[in-house]
């Protein structure tokens, strides 16, 4: 019988170097959308993850942390879970990251939860995403924290009746909840709710039955994207802001990124969120230095840029914590305690939900030395993922 224990020899010295190499590295696997109309998101997650690893390296605890990028080209549910799976399974990650939609985290997280692997959500905001999965915890923020805390402010600034336009679909109706809720415990009326399908090409017939409404005010969240700005430009061009209509939104609408785009119809805007890229800390002044640094070409940082950079500082603390031996459930019980100084402000961890805790700024858009800006101006401190 013939067996060549040469070559037999040299392959499984191969595989021995193969199988080393692999136990030196920490994989990572990022899942979100990196083509299509919301190709951005992934990448601003990406920019972030690589800005945190110029500042700190890319080994820890004698560990490489490779980041394995997955294309959703969504928001597309289905693909996101096979995605996971994939990088479960196959490429036996220790950890999930990433996230750009609520649909796409909600059909993948019963996935890490099977596994017991840790889900670093990066972005999706709906808040079912963290119920999902005892694995899920979050470094973004919810839209009702974001969107309520604009109810009060807006009602405290004389707005009396209000619209509401929201996507139609989950982080849309919990935008839409967030505002109402603390919009009319202050005082606030509702005229009408709007909700727009998300492939609306034409945002044109939901203005002008906003305006055919005359509320004082309207509340508006949309994904972050063409559709934001075509939203803010309609708004303008129909009238309704020389109509004396305010516009509040959280700030999904003046997102740090989108700002150069949007132009002038985003100068005055006042929008509630947790990160603007104009907030004035040490840690960002670092954060948004480096982002440049790493990508010249990349724009600005946003609030997608600093969940990725946070949601990557909280890997390396596990790994760091755990010295290396990944362990599902010491992972999470590190993750469900993290405290960190984000280049936002402050954040921590619920332990008891795995959902973030957080400052709300209320920001106005600024021309700051020719470029427009968010410019904090007021703030609600430790507000949780229900917005309280
Ligand atoms: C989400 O799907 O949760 C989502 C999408 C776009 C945003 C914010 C949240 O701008």
């Amino acid at each position: 019988m013939l067996f060549n224990y040469k070559y037999f020899g040299g392959a499984l010295l191969a595989l021995a170097a193969v199988c080393a190499h692999a136990q030196d590295e920490i994989k990572v696997g990022v899942v979100a959308p990196f083509s299509g109309p919301f190709a951005a998101y992934g990448k601003q997650m990406e920019d972030g993850i690589k800005t945190y690893q110029k500042l700190h390296g890319d080994t820890v605890a004698g560990k490489k942390v490779v980041f394995l990028i997955r294309d959703t080209t969504g928001p597309v549910p289905e693909l996101a879970k096979r995605l996971s799976q994939e990088l479960i399974i196959r490429d036996k990650v220790d950890f999930l990251a990433g996230y750009g939609f609520t649909p796409e985290a909600l059909a993948s997280a019963p996935v890490a939860q099977q596994a017991k692997i840790p889900m670093i959500v990066m972005n999706a905001a709906g808040t079912t995403v963290v119920e999902k999965s005892r694995y899920a915890v979050r470094f973004s923020n919810t839209l009702p924290q974001v969107a309520s805390p604009m109810g009060r402010w807006a009602f405290n600034q004389g707005i009396k009746t209000a619209v509401t336009l929201v996507a139609d679909f989950i982080p849309g109706h919990e935008a839409e909840q967030g505002f109402i809720k603390s919009f009319k415990a202050a005082g606030g009326q509702i005229v009408e709710s709007i909700r727009v399908p998300l492939d609306s090409k034409d945002l044109t017939p939901f203005i002008q039955r906003i305006k055919d409404r005359n509320p004082q005010g309207v509340f508006m969240w949309l994904p972050a994207g063409d559709m934001t700005i075509s939203f803010a430009k309609r708004f303008r061009e129909r009238g309704l802001a020389s109509a004396g209509i305010k516009l509040v939104a959280t700030g999904d609408l003046t997102d740090d990124h989108l700002l150069p785009s949007l132009g002038d119809d985003g100068l005055g805007l006042v929008t509630t969120y947790h990160y603007s890229m104009n907030h004035d800390s040490p840690e960002n002044r670092e954060f948004v230095k480096t982002f440049q640094e790493v990508n010249p070409d990349a724009g600005r940082p946003n609030f997608m840029t600093v969940a990725a950079y946070d949601g990557t500082a909280a890997i390396y603390e596990v790994i760091r914590k755990l010295d290396g031996k990944m362990d599902g459930p010491k992972a999470m019980d590190i993750l469900s305690n993290m405290k960190m100084m984000s280049p936002r402000g402050p954040i921590h961890i619920d332990p008891k939900t795995r959902d973030i805790v957080q400052t709300v700024y209320v920001r106005r858009v600024e021309r700051v030395k020719g470029e427009l800006e968010n410019v904090e101006f007021d703030k609600y401190d430790n507000i949780d993922a229900s917005g309280n």
